[in-house]
């Protein structure tokens, strides 16, 4: 990693929600973020893996400034973002911008691709129609879109062009930052691979720095440069992308990595960097056992202990704080001592 400032900085960042558990039941908290800190440098991608309510859209949440954190600090390009005012917020905004998982959704149907492309280009009033339109067109070619596209609904588009048309729309403000939530998960197999490296492309052509949120470990194995994995609110690995992936340090991490299958490199394709060849089916994986817990009734100690195969009493008692453990960081009793 490099010696500059960080593009982001995240300190203990946590968001807790009130709920409501009936009408004559006091609200609870549900702590869907509680406590997470990492950087992002400029130009690289932090991809942040787990399951389905562990807190990846609700961080993607606090990164883009749709919400303001409860508590815990974050600055992007060195500025504080959680106390900042409105102005300050406004000046950011274009620094981030967000892909979502489902092109159908995000992008209006009622608008042609060049209107989408356009429209973020309003903040900067100085920019004429012929000028705005050649943004549009040359952002168009950049995503691999045809000029006739330019006049077309969404609809008319396939699902993997689809979320072109998102990215190059994100990408119109020249952001610094763009997190992706999620943004293959809605696409077949093989349209993955080439959505994920139009993105590695444009981040090698244009600087970008990726905040990728999945919850298939696989997905992010070319495009990341480091990983973290949450669960329940809480990071609990953080490294570089090599060492994860080659020695797992948390029994989390192991089951995430076990349970999905592999986008595996083609050799038939030389140069590109992802293909869609999928293990065989049958292989051998040992899937996780049982669903999440919810983060209303967090368990004791290890809040992973009630599904952890190496679970041992201290586990279910103490909460076992991030720690470094050779070139990762790791929240786990046992890290040191279990098989690698
Ligand atoms: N606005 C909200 N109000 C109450 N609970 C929320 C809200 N947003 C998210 N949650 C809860 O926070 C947890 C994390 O949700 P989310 O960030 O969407 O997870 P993920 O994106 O990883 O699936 C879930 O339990 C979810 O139900
Ligand atoms: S702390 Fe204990 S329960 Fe939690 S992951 Fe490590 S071994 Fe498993
Ligand atoms: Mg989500």
């Amino acid at each position: 990693m490099s010696a500059a400032a960080p593009l982001l900085e995240v300190d203990r960042l946590a968001r807790h929600y009130a709920v409501s558990r009936g009408a004559f039941r006091a609200k609870a908290v549900v702590r869907a973020l509680d406590g997470v800190s990492f950087t992002v440098h400029a130009g690289e991608t932090l991809a942040v893996v787990g399951e389905s309510g562990c807190g990846k859209s609700t961080l993607a949440r606090q990164v883009t400034m749709i919400e303001r954190p409860t508590s815990g600090a974050m600055k992007i390009d060195g500025i504080d973002v959680v106390d900042a005012d409105k102005a300050t917020l406004k000046r950011l905004r274009p620094t981030v911008q967000m892909v979502f998982q489902n092109p159908y959704a995000s992008l209006n149907p009622r608008k042609k691709v060049g209107t989408l492309l356009e429209e973020p280009l309003a903040i900067n009033a100085a920019l004429g129609t012929a000028a705005r339109r050649a943004a549009a067109q040359a952002m168009m070619a950049k995503v691999g879109l045809r000029p006739e596209h330019y006049r077309r609904y969404p609809h008319m588009f396939s699902g993997g062009q689809r979320q072109r048309i998102a990215v190059a729309r994100a990408l119109m403000l020249h952001p610094k930052l763009v997190v992706a939530d999620e943004p293959v998960s809605a696409l077949d197999v093989s349209i993955q691979a080439q959505v994920l490296n139009l993105m590695m492309d444009l981040q090698q052509e244009m600087g970008i720095a990726y905040l990728f949120i999945s919850h298939n470990l696989q997905v992010v194995r070319h495009i990341a440069d480091a990983i973290a994995v949450m669960y329940l609110g809480k990071i609990v690995e953080y490294g570089p992308k090599a060492d994860v992936f080659a020695r797992p340090a948390h029994p989390y991490t192991r089951s995430l990595l076990a349970s999905t299958p592999r986008l595996r490199r083609d050799a038939s394709r030389t140069g590109t960097p992802v293909s869609t060849t999928v293990d065989a089916p049958g292989r051998a994986r040992a899937a996780i056992r049982g669903e999440p817990p919810s983060p209303l009734s967090q368990p004791s100690g290890c809040a992973f202990h009630k599904r952890c195969p190496y679970a041992i009493e201290r586990c279910r008692i103490e909460v076992p704080p991030l720690e470094p453990l050779g070139a990762v960081l790791v929240a786990c009793h046992r890290a040191a001592d279990i098989d690698r």
